[in-house]
This record gives structure tokens, C-alpha cells and sequence, in this order.
């Protein structure tokens, strides 16, 4: 069977689910039933400063969108790091930690951008034994507005700045996590990088608002008539996430620099692409409070399964595979050419294709072949974008097929070699030889 123990910056957990900075880490009692559930670790709920702690909403604090089936894809929230007071968090800390010596515990922490507010937490933090700190530049509500959060990540001269604080007055790992309410990411992990951060975590959540309430017209959550935005998380973020995290691991300022990945990881799958794009570990918050603790259960068994089927022995084996096949669209193969085919005997001829074709795309599938209802691709017509296939309700009835030969559309030979852009007759810029 697969092992699924990770070592993430020397921090060892038994598999890479850990939960990540939020509801569900806020206090022992979530914390210790989550490790009893099995998951490998926790990025406790982040901390402020030392005196009275701060206040959220008594109101509603959530917004969700929802998938036809009323599944939760996207939710909203607008709640504030940990209303417990510091000390209470510490000393359960540091209960926990002993409690359960095998799981990975970080303190997530965000305190104001002052080097004397690290330097009087960071010892506190270092005595409850905890594994590491995440420093959490990412939250976009509330306290940004006070200087903090992402309104720090968004600033690399401030990450590097704080970040070298916390590895003056720390002697563990140092997790920055980033937010993504920034143009390009590359920027803050660069600077944590260059302030001496051991990795970086992403994504915080999105700057949203996720409804307006029609009846009184302001966002929802409504709070006696008005709303905020709030930070937006759960599977609808994940392909945003990724992108960043492939960015990150691509760049070669930041080439090594170990990601732990965040956003929408609801299941094992999920989890598998992080880690492929170069996450050594990941992090989950959102399916956890829409579905409990145990959801871990169905991620481990699913990750261990499939490793075994691949022959991965270890989580090692398959990270960062997919990095390398994340490129620019300029180096992408020109004489690479696909059909639709449509399996007769899936289809369920509802007429989806062909109207998606007809009206968006480029005439290419039939509703009527000699009198009958019938979907057939037509080759002379098809580009093979592939739209039909996303909007084709039946699994796998459409397939794209690459071809060779004479391309039917253009009524030229295709020519077998790789050719991108850079080489394209149609640049203006133009090279001889093509650049990967
Ligand atoms: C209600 C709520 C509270 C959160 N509080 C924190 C926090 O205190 N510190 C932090 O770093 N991130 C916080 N987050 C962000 C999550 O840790 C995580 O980065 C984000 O939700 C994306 O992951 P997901 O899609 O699995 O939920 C919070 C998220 C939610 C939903
Ligand atoms: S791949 Fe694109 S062009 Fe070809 S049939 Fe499908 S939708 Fe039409
Ligand atoms: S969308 Fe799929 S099932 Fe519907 S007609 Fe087209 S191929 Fe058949």
C-alpha cells in the first residue's frame, strides 16, 4: 500500500491533508476530533495580538453559490482570525501538540506590521512546541483595513519585511501564505522567498460578493441592511488557485521554494493536482465545513488507491510531475490537430452539441442526417476546440481525436513535426528555430 507520510520542511505528518487556518482548527475540541478523524495536520486558527481579542458580526457571516443540484461551489464569509483570547489559544496549543506528537500543528498568526508585536508573540508561539508558523497576509476583510492581512500580502516590501522579522525571533519554519487579490502572484512569493520564508501556502480567498438580495437590495450576508465583501473559498476557487500555485513553481525566482496548496480541495483528485503542480502538501477548509471531518477518510483512501494503481510508492514520487508541462501558450504545438467523434451509441441525441456548435462555435455537427435527428460531426468544419465535449451531458460520449494526413478543413498535410508560435509564418516576429 501507499505510504502517504509527508516531510514538509521537516515537519512530518501521517498523510498531506492538514485543515487549513479556519473554523474548523479554532479551538482544541475541533482540532483533536479532527486528528481523531485522521487528518495529518492543522494550520490553527489565525492569532492576534495579546489584549482584547476582536469582535465579529453577530449576524450572518456567510454567502454561497450553489450548483444546480444545490451543491455547495463557492462560499463567502466575512468572519475575522480567532475571537478567543490569545492565551486561551496558546495553552490548548500546546495541550494539543502534546497530545498528538505525530501530527503537524502550525500557528498561523497575524499580528500588526510592527517588528515589537512579532517579537512579543513569536517566543510565546515557540513555547507551546507547535511545528512551524503560517503568516497569514492574505485575510480581505476587516483587518486589512486595519493594516493587516492582505493588506500586507499585498505589498512584497512589507512580506519581506515581516518575513524576516519572524525568522529573527523564531527558530522554526516560517509558512507565508499568500493572497490572491494581487495581479501576479509571483511577486509576493518572491518576496517571502527573499526574506527567508521556508514556503509558502495559497490561496487565501477571493475579494467577493457572492449575491445582491433583491428585496433590499444590498449584498448578502446582509447585516441590518448592508453587506461587506467577503473572502471567497470551496471548488469554485480551485482552478484559480492552481494557476497561481503552477506560477509559482514555474517561476524560476522561486524554482524549490515548497507550496502548500489551498482552494477548493474537496476530494482526493483534487488534492493529487496540487501536489503534481509542485504542492509538497495541501490544505482544506471549505469541504471540511460543508461536509465534516471524515471527509478525510474518502481523500486518504481515494490518494492511497490511486497511488497503488499508478505504482507510486510514496507522495514524493508525483510531485511537481505536472510542473513541467505548464507553458506559455506561445510554445504550444501548432501541428497538433483534433476531431470531435460523437459515439452513436452513448448519445443520447439531446441536441446539445449541435446548438453549441451552431450558434457559438463553427457549424460543425449535424441535427439531421437524411431526414433524421442524428449528431454527427463534420471534419471539413470542425477546428476541434472541444466546446461540444463540455457541454455534452453524457460521459465520454464525445471524444477528441488527434489526426494526421490531410487535415479534411484546411485540405492541407499536417505536418508531424512540433511547430509553435514563435516559428509561425503568420508572427511578425518570427524565428527560424522554435523555443520550448
Ligand atoms: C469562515 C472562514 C474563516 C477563515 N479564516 C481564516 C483565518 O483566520 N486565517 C487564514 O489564514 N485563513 C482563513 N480562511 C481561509 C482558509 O484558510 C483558506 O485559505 C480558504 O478558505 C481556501 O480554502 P478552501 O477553498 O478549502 O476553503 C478562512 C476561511 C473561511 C471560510
Ligand atoms: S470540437 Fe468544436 S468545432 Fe468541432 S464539433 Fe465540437 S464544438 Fe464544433
Ligand atoms: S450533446 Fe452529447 S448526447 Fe447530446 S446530442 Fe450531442 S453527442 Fe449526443
Amino acid at each position: 500500500m501507499a505510504d502517504l507520510t509527508t516531510d514538509f520542511l521537516g515537519i512530518k505528518s501521517p498523510n498531506p491533508f492538514w485543515l487549513a487556518s479556519a473554523p474548523p482548527t479554532d479551538k482544541a475540541y475541533n482540532v483533536e476530533r479532527a486528528f481523531e478523524a485522521g487528518w495529518g495536520g492543522v494550520v490553527w486558527k489565525t492569532l492576534g495580538s495579546e489584549g482584547p481579542p476582536v469582535v465579529n458580526v453577530n449576524g450572518p457571516r456567510y454567502g454561497a453559490i450553489f450548483g444546480p443540484d444545490r451543491r455547495l461551489m463557492g462560499l463567502n464569509n466575512i468572519e475575522l482570525i480567532t475571537d478567543r483570547s490569545l492565551e486561551i489559544n496558546l495553552q490548548e496549543m500546546t495541550e494539543v501538540k502534546k497530545r498528538w506528537p505525530d501530527r503537524a500543528i502550525i500557528a498561523s498568526i497575524m499580528v500588526p506590521c510592527e517588528e515589537q508585536a512579532w517579537k512579543d508573540i513569536l517566543p510565546r508561539v515557540e513555547e507551546t512546541g507547535v511545528d512551524g508558523i503560517e503568516l497569514n497576509f492574505g485575510c480581505p476583510h476587516g483587518m486589512s483595513e486595519r493594516g493587516m492581512g492582505a493588506a500586507v500580502g499585498q505589498v512584497p516590501e512589507y512580506i519581506q519585511m515581516v518575513t524576516e522579522w519572524c525568522k529573527k525571533y523564531y527558530s522554526k519554519p516560517v509558512i507565508v501564505k499568500l493572497t490572491p487579490n494581487i495581479t501576479d502572484v509571483r511577486y509576493p512569493a518572491r518576496a517571502a522567498k527573499a526574506g527567508g520564508a521556508d514556503a509558502v501556502s495559497l490561496i487565501n480567498t477571493i475579494n467577493s460578493i457572492v449575491e445582491v438580495d433583491l428585496d433590499n437590495f444590498a449584498p448578502v450576508p446582509t447585516i441590518d441592511g448592508k453587506g461587506s465583501h467577503g473572502g471567497y473559498c470551496g471548488p469554485a476557487v480551485k482552478p484559480i488557485a492552481m494557476n497561481m500555485v503552477a506560477e509559482i513553481a514555474r517561476d524560476p525566482e522561486t524554482a524549490g521554494l515548497p507550496i502548500s496548496g489551498i482552494g477548493g480541495i474537496s476530494t482526493w483528485k483534487d488534492a493529487a493536482e496540487f501536489i503534481s503542480l509542485g504542492c509538497g502538501n495541501v490544505q482544506v477548509c471549505t469541504a471540511a465545513m460543508t461536509y465534516g471531518f471524515k471527509i478525510v477518510q474518502e481523500m486518504i483512501s481515494g490518494l492511497s488507491e490511486w497511488m497503488d494503481q499508478k505504482g507510486y510508492d510514496s507522495i514524493d514520487d508525483f510531485v511537481g510531475r505536472a510542473a513541467p508541462n505548464v507553458t506559455d501558450w506561445k510554445y504550444l504545438n501548432l501541428n497538433y490537430v483534433t476531431k470531435a467523434k460523437i459515439d452513436q451509441d452513448l448519445c443520447i441525441k439531446c441536441g446539445r452539441c449541435h446548438i453549441a456548435c451552431e450558434d457559438t462555435s463553427h457549424q460543425a455537427i449535424t441535427d439531421l442526417v437524411d431526414g433524421a435527428r442524428k449528431f454527427e460531426v463534420i471534419d471539413e468544419e470542425c477546428v476541434g476546440c472541444n466546446l461540444c465535449v463540455n457541454v455534452c451531458p453524457v460521459d465520454s460520449c464525445i471524444t477528441m481525436e488527434q489526426i494526421s494526413g490531410v487535415d479534411p478543413r484546411t485540405q492541407k498535410e499536417i505536418d508531424p513535426n512540433y511547430a509553435n508560435w514563435t516559428t509561425h509564418p503568420n508572427n511578425p516576429s518570427a524565428v527560424t528555430e522554435p523555443a520550448e
